[in-house]
């Protein structure tokens, strides 16, 4: 939600800031804008839509040369997404620039106490308070002060409540651009004698691999002689903690696809073994990341709790069924907005597990540290290493999926599948409910998963016909499915809903008959995802039921079956085959051709798959 470049070094500040933002735009692109310093001036463009709007712009009326840059792409929060609205925004005397993300919740009050002194706002937003705040503490301050701007940034936080990422330059401060950060993201990047500031590290990842952790309520400093200086909002100054990416750049390309998501998809093979890959032992053992809960932690949880959003919260709906069947413990999946405010039962037996695939969503932040404060375990499932989930929880587990650009989530949902069975044997080996070698089978059933996702996606042509010619005039689809089968028909409804604009919702297909079935028309397509038939009868037996159900009633029937499945083809127009896998982990294979078939519906109707409207990647406000 709204992606942040800062940049001090040797080269053209404007390239390296469009280029970080162009990678960054997943994050946000109601606007996007850019600020240089040059010949002790600010010199900003802005423009409102997309950054091929920012760029055009450029062209026309080009930056002057400078080697100390910021840039934004907004995701709007205060003020419509215009040109008047985008960051960067300026200080009243103009030297001062202000990008951000986040909401400054006591704006109102700094706002009108700035209006009080006749200081007219430019904007809506609640940024622009900064740029004013920022420049009277700036003047305030002893010109000869070597760390001026820091300062009048570390100021100025102090009076500032909510979240918020800001970055910072000044006119008379060439060559140093300031970041600080409460409760949204922020990584500091370290060149060869150049520095970087982003909201995630594809922003610098084109120029190096070396990033510092920022935590919460710091202060970051780039200068170009100085380096890097982190301090804390109480002035105190903090060592560095740096990492090294283990993602290459080519993965922040398209690679010959026509989306990121096309190729995101095509990537989940891959995906699923690389979550796989190492975390087993060959006595079934599962081996976690930066584990600091012991397995007498693990055997004393009572009770689990799952918190994620969009997505990531079905792939905890998935979890619930592995975890409850595999451990015998209870669990409940929550979203993560709703969790706190129901006043949850929760305490050290508790064991709460946090999907993010960003670990920035803030919905899932605040539920954490409620969790957190009434002193439940918090396991992390994430695929972004340093955020911020990760960095508060107790133990991790990272999927392995590596950056997902495109908005609507495919490969990292996958992950956090494969991620949430590992946690789930582990628990259940830990406790002593299964075996090592039950474990063992399950394992290797795990191993035969990528193969098994690769055989559906060689068999996509006809489910991107269907989508193409039939799907993608309907004015509605709605998606059924039962035990896992019911969040995979969630999943699949978002996606659609996400990507192509249309209605669409996912139903547990018992369900249907209690009202929703009044939606079923003559021709309404009903996509069914079926249980293998090899698995519990009953299961099969009362899916089959119905789509017989919706057939009478004249919709046509999509039904997602295992090779082999014959009871349901003479139910279903058409039949979309996986291949046989265990009823647990079906979801990594029948969630696959959804994906294709919103993903094709989209492109079909001339939409914007990696973007479509209205998303942000990483949401970043409550
Ligand atoms: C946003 C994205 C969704 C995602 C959700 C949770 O709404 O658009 O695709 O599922 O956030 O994100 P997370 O990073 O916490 O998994």
């Amino acid at each position: 939600m709204c992606g942040i470049v800062g940049y001090v070094g040797s080269k053209q500040a404007q390239d390296v800031v469009m280029e970080g933002l162009r990678r960054l735009e997943y994050r946000g692109y109601d606007s996007a804008g850019i600020a240089v310093v040059s010949d002790g001036a600010l010199h900003i463009r802005k423009k409102a839509g997309k950054l091929a709007n920012l760029i055009e712009l450029l062209d026309q009326d080009p930056l002057p040369q400078s080697t100390t840059g910021m840039g934004h792409t907004r995701w709007a929060t205060h003020g419509p997404p215009n040109d008047r609205n985008a960051h960067p925004h300026l200080s009243y005397v103009g030297k001062v620039a202000v990008v951000h993300n986040g909401i400054i919740e006591n704006f109102a009050a700094l706002r009108s106490s700035l209006e009080s002194r006749g200081i007219d706002l430019a904007s809506d937003t609640d940024t622009e308070v900064v740029a004013h705040l920022v420049q009277d503490a700036f003047d305030e301050i002893a010109p000869d002060h070597e760390t001026r701007l820091r300062e009048a940034v570390r100021r100025v936080c102090a009076r500032l409540e909510g979240a918020f990422t800001l970055v910072i330059s000044h006119a008379d401060a060439p060559g140093t651009i300031i970041g600080a950060r409460r409760n949204s993201p922020l990584v500091a990047g370290l060149g060869d004698g150049e520095y970087f500031l982003g909201s995630d590290v594809s922003a610098f990842i084109a120029h190096t691999r070396e990033a510092i952790e920022l935590g919460q309520d710091q202060i970051c400093e780039i200068n170009a002689e100085r380096g890097i200086t982190v301090i804390g909002f109480d002035g105190g100054e903090i060592e560095l903690t740096g990492y090294t990416i283990d993602w290459d750049d080519a993965a922040a390309e398209k690679g010959g696809y026509d989306w990121f998501m096309l190729k995101e998809i095509a990537e989940q093979p891959a995906v699923v073994a690389d979550t796989l890959r190492g975390r087993l032992t060959d006595t079934g053992d599962i081996v976690l990341d930066e584990v600091r809960l012991s397995d007498e932690d693990f055997r004393d949880i009572t009770k689990i709790f799952i918190i994620a959003c969009g997505t990531s919260s079905y792939a905890g709906m998935i979890a619930k069924y592995a975890i409850e069947h595999w451990t015998r413990i209870p669990c409940e999946v929550e979203l993560a907005s709703e969790f706190r405010y129901r006043d949850p039962v929760l305490d050290r037996t508790t064991l709460v597990i946090a999907i993010s695939q960003s670990g920035e969503t803030m919905d899932t932040l605040m539920a954490l540290r409620h969790a957190k404060d009434q002193h439940a375990r918090i396991l992390a499932i994430c695929n972004t290493i340093g955020s911020t989930i990760p960095r508060e929880s107790d133990a991790v587990l990272y999927t392995r999926a590596g950056v997902e650009i495109a908005v609507a989530s495919t490969k990292a949902f996958l992950a956090q599948i494969v991620a949430c069975y590992l946690i789930a044997l582990h628990l259940a080996s830990v406790r002593g409910v299964k075996w090592g070698d039950e474990v063992a089978v399950i394992v290797d059933q795990l191993k035969a998963m990528p193969a098994a996702v690769e055989q559906v996606l060689d068999t996509m042509e006809p489910v991107r016909k269907l989508a193409r010619e039939e799907l993608a005039d309907c004015a509605q689809v709605l998606f059924l499915g039962r035990h896992v089968g019911f969040p995979v028909a969630l999943e699949g409804a978002l996606k659609l809903k996400e990507l192509a604009y249309m209605h669409a919702e996912g139903f547990a297909a018992g369900e249907l008959k209690h009202g929703p079935i009044a939606l079923v028309g003559d021709g309404t397509p009903v996509v069914v995802v079926c249980p293998s038939p090899l698995g519990r009868d009953t299961l099969h037996g009362k899916i089959v039921s119905n789509i017989q159900e919706v057939r009478a009633r004249g919709a046509k029937t999509i039904v997602i079956a295992e090779a082999g499945d014959e009871e349901v083809t003479p139910y279903a127009d058409h039949v979309i085959r996986v291949p046989h896998c265990p009823t647990l982990l079906a979801p990594l294979v029948t969630a696959v051709p959804l994906q294709v078939m919103a993903c094709e519906i989209a492109a079909a109707k001339g939409l914007d798959v990696d973007q479509p409207r209205n998303l942000a990647k990483s949401v970043t406000v409550e």
